[in-house]
């Protein structure tokens, strides 16, 4: 499978998504070069004895410049090592004043014996090594293969749609070909703009058939080398997102999102922080709370749970982990609970941040159970995820964040001394991340996009479409959640526009819950409870308003 990539400058070169390997164009081979005992060329002396006259003295000047160059790049790059500077001049007035005291004392032989020693010296440390221009010197003809060629600027275009892979993902496969090398990792950036993979659309897009979670691995984005970087969830334990407002984190999500979406027999398990981000699955979803409301998402976690012990004790002495063959004998579907902005949770107090423990603990024994938590945060601070939750989310997406310190949170402490660091990453570079996965350093990619128009945009939306099939996909296999004891969605939100309502007759923007149940002539507490379930967030402090309670737009967010 493979899809043409254009770079700025350079031929299309093709990438080869099934074997995650690379094949540069012609121009791309880079020049073989002796990798020692480089030789700089002097003009070509003529023959005969005049020219074996002059190839002594030439050879020897050549030996004494090699030689001095060595010897000062040596130096020079010790002396640029970190700590020297000082060590440096010290030792350089301690030998000089030496080698004055000796020479002062032993002239003039002293002065000959050492411009002989240093000349011998120089002669020798500039003699080219003898090297076969064979497998060392050229990397082309090394491995019969290539050399791994340069990062791929983010700025460069992956065209979607007929060339980018729409049927299906391909696992990766171990590459077969003798004849080439595989893709080695991009060095660690040190400082500047860090390199990612070219913008891609997610090849869900267009995906006519269904997911198997179980064996089909989520794309994340392409590498700086243009490879794709997956996962096949299960069996790992779950996923921590982590960037600034904008970073791409709903983008990224969603990809995982739909695919698990278009397996018919996988579960959504969805918490929407902000309440606006995850309609998109509303009929599929088979748990959805939609506000930061911490009581529903303590009860949810309860249900996990409760649904983990459930699963330990089925296979208690008989498998030790659920898997694609087994989970039917042991009821057991996959389960991807996501939670979206988990700061709207944790920063809620005592209770918020000993939920977010539950859920680390929860992560720490799932991973064999086909149940896979993934957590979303535009604060990616350990006052937001605590250390236990961040270590058991072994998946990291890294999107742009502040600072190293937000960059260490979500990648892991001391990563951003060896170089990964994702406040690296510019506004400019939408959806560029660092993944890192359970073994090996992070990866530089771009995430695949998938389109969500604003409202009064046009043009495709990406995941209302995957949905819409995901949703058929369930009919079809009779997996659609059972959740239609509830009602319809027109008739949840009648409360929320009735209390719109009351606060515009009014001429307020805000109420207490108190007065806002008076005016609507209901009881308080059933208020509250058929806002929640309309997706009204939790009722919170108010300016100016003694009493919690809504302003106009909590309501209006839903309305939208
Ligand atoms: N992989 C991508 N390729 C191209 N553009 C992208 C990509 N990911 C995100 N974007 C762009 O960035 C915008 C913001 O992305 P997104 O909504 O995912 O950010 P976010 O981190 O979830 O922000 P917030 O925290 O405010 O919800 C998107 O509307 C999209 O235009
Ligand atoms: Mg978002």
């Amino acid at each position: 499978m493979t899809a043409e990539l254009h770079t700025a400058g350079s031929g299309a070169e093709v990438i080869d998504f099934a074997s995650r390997r690379r094949t540069p164009t012609v121009e791309e081979v880079p020049e073989p070069e002796l990798i020692t005992g480089r030789r700089r060329k002097l003009p070509t002396l003529p023959a005969g004895v005049g020219g074996v006259v002059l190839a002594a003295p030439k050879n020897c000047v050549c030996r004494i410049g090699r030689g001095t160059k060595k010897g000062g790049d040596t130096w020079g790059h010790w002396v640029r090592e970190k700590g020297h500077r000082v060590e440096r001049a010290k030792k350089t007035l301690w030998w000089a004043a030496g080698t004055l005291v000796v020479l002062a004392w032993t002239a003039p032989f002293g002065i000959i014996a050492a411009a002989v020693v240093g000349l011998t010296a120089a002669v020798v440390a500039g003699a080219p090594a003898k090297t076969k221009k064979s497998a060392a010197a050229s990397p082309v003809e090394a491995g019969g293969g290539v050399a791994p060629p340069a990062p791929v600027d983010g700025t460069s275009t992956v065209e979607a749609g007929a060339s980018m892979p729409t049927e299906s993902v391909e696992a990766p496969t171990p590459p077969t070909d003798a004849t080439t090398v595989p893709v080695q990792a991009p060095s660690v950036p040190r400082g500047g703009r860090v390199p990612v993979g070219p913008p891609s659309t997610s090849p869900l897009v267009g995906r006519t058939t269904a997911v198997d979670v179980w064996t089909e691995p989520v794309r994340w984005g392409i590498d700086a080398y243009g490879a794709p970087v997956e996962t096949v969830l299960p069996g790992n334990p779950g996923l921590l997102t982590g960037g600034v407002s904008g970073s791409g984190k709903s983008v990224a999500s969603h990809q995982m999102l739909c695919h698990v979406a278009l397996d018919p027999h996988a579960q959504l398990w969805l918490v929407d922080g902000k309440m606006l981000e995850l309609v998109h699955y509303e009929d599929i979803a088979h748990r959805r709370l939609g506000g930061p409301d911490l009581d529903a998402f303590g009860e949810m976690v309860d249900d996990l749970d409760a649904e983990i012990q459930r699963r330990t004790r089925a296979i208690a002495g008989k498998t030790v982990k659920i898997t694609g063959r087994n989970w039917q004998q042991y009821d057991a579907p996959f389960i991807l609970l996501h939670v979206d902005e988990i700061q709207l949770f944790t920063l809620q107090g005592k209770e918020g941040k000993e939920l977010a423990q539950r859920l680390a603990l929860l992560a720490s024994v799932c991973r064999a159970l086909g149940v896979f938590i993934s957590v979303a945060t535009q604060r990616p601070e350990d006052s937001v995820v605590p250390p236990l939750l961040c270590n058991n989310l072994v998946l990291k997406l890294g999107m742009r964040t502040e600072d190293a310190a937000q960059s260490n949170t979500v990648l892991g402490n001391g990563m951003a001394g060896r170089g990964y660091r994702s406040d690296r990453f510019t506004g400019d570079q939408k959806g560029a991340a660092y993944f890192r996965g359970e073994v090996g350093d992070p990866t530089a990619l771009t995430t695949g996009f998938l389109r969500i128009p604003d409202e009064d945009e046009g043009g495709p939306d990406h995941v209302r479409d995957i949905v819409a099939h995901a949703t058929e996909l369930r009919r079809e296999a009779e997996t659609l959640p059972v959740a239609d004891n509830r009602p319809p969605r027109a008739d949840r939100l009648e409360v929320a526009s009735d209390a719109l309502d009351a606060m515009e007759e009014a001429g307020v923007d805000r109420m207490s819950r108190v007065d806002l149940a008076a005016a609507m002539g209901w009881d308080e507490e059933e208020l509250r409870s058929a806002l929640t379930r309309a997706g009204v967030c939790s009722p919170h402090p108010l300016a100016g308003v003694s009493g919690r309670g809504w302003y106009r737009k909590d309501l209006a967010a839903l309305m939208r």
